[in-house]
């Protein structure tokens, strides 16, 4: 794993990286490396700054996801460590919000997704816990697990949209080479 030692936020991967499409393995061990790995992706994610974040997205391909959907304006950060998550049920319910990504900078795009759903995760200290969770947390969840399966929310857009991001961005990319 490539941990990143003695940082407090880590480069971040951004579309195409062909990484964003790897299928992450499940993290094994909850050990001193995990916790400071945890707060360093915390650390990024605050200062992109952002909702959520997968492990993948910092170049780690482990089942691990950090996220605060609490509204910063009211204060407190309510900071969520989620490692090796499983969706148990979904609702029939949809709702709409328009999405982002830590890897897909300044764009965003409308997603229809489940509104309900119910995950079972390890948390920082080793316990198993289970969420049930709605609105802007429901459709969270559902973006940073998809990341751990290597799928992004454009995936969701149509074709045409969807190549038009790649494309724009693979263009970036060649840019900055
Ligand atoms: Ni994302």
């Amino acid at each position: 794993m490539r941990y990143g030692v003695g940082m407090t936020t880590m480069p971040l991967i951004i579309l195409p990286d062909p990484l964003l499409r790897t299928v992450s393995k499940p993290v094994e061990r909850i050990d001193d490396d995990l916790k400071k790995f945890a707060d360093d992706m915390l650390e990024t994610m605050y200062e992109a700054p952002g909702i959520g974040l997968a492990a993948i997205q910092v170049g780690v391909p482990r089942r691990m996801l950090v996220l605060d959907v609490a509204n910063r304006d009211e204060g407190e950060k309510q900071p969520m460590v989620v490692i090796n998550p499983t969706v148990l049920h979904t609702s029939d319910e949809r709702s709409v919000y328009e999405e982002g990504c830590l890897s897909i900078p300044e764009f965003y795009a409308e997603v229809e997704r489940p509104a309900n759903v119910r995950v079972r995760y390890t948390d920082l200290a080793g316990k198993e816990q289970e969420i049930e969770a709605d609105g802007l947390l429901a459709t969270c969840l559902q973006h940073e697990i998809d990341h751990l399966d290597g799928a992004l929310f454009i995936d969701y857009l149509s074709r045409l949209k969807r190549d038009r991001v790649i494309k724009k961005f693979t263009k970036a990319a060649k840019h900055k080479l």
